[in-house]
């Protein structure tokens, strides 16, 4: 291949070319020819010669070396480490001695792309939230009727009747509703928050009290490794014992009985802020599943064991109190839930 471009295209042509900043390469149809430092840099080609027969579509996909489109559009490009990323693409014709060349700038698009992102999954749950508690507070006034009613029956029924038992059990099972729709509407509007001042180290003993006698964590190695001098927060205690119990749960159902569970409380004196990490040893949260994990209903457990709705209620609660949570790979497997919070340090 003949790498001296300017055998190819005219001299004004090259001297406008070179003053692209963003990586840019010239080609044919199929065959990258030139391309300036940030490109080289980009793709880590240490020398312009190692250009040489490489196809544009190990570059950037998808290339159609039939149907090379001049305009704009996205693509991901194929860094050589096998790092993928999102590009806008630029590709013009430009007139060559004996031909038709193209040049194709890049732009590199990851961080726009993560935000556009995070803002439709932000409104996304927002929707969801709004939806949510909506069809909540429609379910809630029947609900309280079959209530009312089934407890009217009981009354009216004797002792020793099958259909006691039959209509305790329909108490039973609309309570259970009753509290579902209740974490829903908690979910979709904001609910009066009564402020206090939380130490969230109290909080997550006293959360893990009430579950260390479950038979999920009956051989589960809980460690807690809790600052002693945690700032405290100004928070609504009750809605944290929720979050912190919510995550908890999730791991300790994660581990299916055996691992090691790991509660971390630490500050951040520069960012003003307090965290909580629980991690665990279960299976980890796949790529695809943490896009979805915080909407409601949401659940990979089995029908009747999970209602989807434990952390999209804590996802309302850490946003309501100018909070954040994520959730991370821990490493050699498992997950880890983090949140951060908002402290007077
Ligand atoms: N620690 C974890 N490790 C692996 N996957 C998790 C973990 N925590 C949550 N998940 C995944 O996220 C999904 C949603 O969790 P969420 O708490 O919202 O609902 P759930 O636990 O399925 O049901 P619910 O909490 O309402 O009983 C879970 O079904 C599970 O797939
Ligand atoms: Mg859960």
């Amino acid at each position: 291949m003949n790498l001296n471009i300017l055998d190819l295209l005219p001299n004004e042509i090259m001297e406008c070319w070179k003053e692209i900043q963003d990586p840019a390469v010239i080609h044919n149809e199929r065959m990258a020819l030139y391309a300036n430092d940030s490109f080289l840099e980009l793709f880590g080609i240490n020398r312009l010669e190692e250009l040489n027969s490489r196809e544009m579509g190990e570059f950037i996909s998808p290339w159609s070396p039939f149907h090379v489109r001049a305009g704009m559009r996205e693509a991901m490009g194929r860094r050589r480490d096998g790092d993928n990323m999102d590009v806008m693409v630029v590709t013009s014709p430009l007139t060559a001695k004996d031909g038709l060349l193209y040049s194709t700038i890049l732009q590199d698009i990851g961080q726009q792309k993560s935000w556009e992102e995070k803002v439709l999954q932000g409104e996304r749950l927002a929707a969801m939230g709004k939806l949510a508690g909506e069809i909540a507070h429609e379910i809630n006034n029947p609900l309280g009727g079959i209530l009312l009613y089934a407890n009217l029956l009981k009354d009216d029924i004797c002792h020793d009747s099958v259909a006691l038992e039959n209509i305790s059990k329909i108490v039973k099972l609309a309570t259970r509703c009753r509290i579902i729709a209740k974490g829903l509407l908690n979910f979709g509007r904001t609910p009066s928050q009564s402020c206090m001042t939380v130490d969230l180290n109290q909080v997550i003993r006293e959360m893990f009290s009430l579950l260390e006698d479950h038979k999920m964590f009956r051989d589960v190695d809980v460690r807690m490794d809790l600052q002693a001098d945690l700032p405290h927060i100004m928070a609504d205690k009750g809605q944290m014992e929720q979050a912190m119990l919510n995550l908890m749960v999730n791991a300790g159902e994660a581990m299916d009985g055996e691992g090691v569970m790991t509660i971390r409380s630490y500050s951040l004196r520069a960012e003003r802020r307090v965290c909580v990490a629980v991690q665990d040893t279960g299976p980890g949260v796949d790529d695809e599943i943490k896009t979805r994990i915080f909407e409601p209903f949401f659940s990979t457990k089995p029908f009747g064991k999970g209602t989807g709705l434990g952390l999209s209620i804590t996802y309302g609660i850490v946003q309501r109190h100018r909070g954040r949570i994520t959730v991370e790979d821990a490493p050699g497997g498992g997950a880890i839930f983090m949140i951060t919070l908002p402290a007077d340090i």
